[in-house]
């Protein structure tokens, strides 16, 4: 299983192959935000990879515009109810409580 690991708790936790950064968050009750619910609405839930990146589905036209719009954005960020996790990767939440 493919292994994602979450700064900066530096949690690292096992993810169903395909389920998204998200989905691998919230099954292991990982605070990742995600205000809208994970329809790509909000972006609350970028992360910024680390490592890792070439093991995260490639982007698609919508999160590439989602995050057109937000702020703080560099080229490793992505949306973490958008990336589906295919092998080891390390991210870094940036909303953090
Ligand atoms: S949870 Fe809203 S864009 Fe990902």
């Amino acid at each position: 299983m493919p292994k994602v690991t979450f700064l900066p708790l530096k949690q690292t936790v096992e993810a169903r192959a395909g389920d998204s950064i998200l989905e691998t968050a919230l099954a292991h009750d990982i605070p990742l935000h995600h205000a809208c619910g994970g329809y790509c609405a909000c972006t609350t839930c970028q992360i910024r990879v680390v490592e890792g990146a070439q093991n995260l589905s490639a982007m698609e036209e919508e999160e590439t515009e989602r995050l057109e719009r937000a702020d703080d954005v560099l080229p490793q960020s992505r949306l973490g109810c958008q990336a589906k996790v295919n092998g080891d990767v390390i991210v870094e939440m940036v909303h953090v409580d």
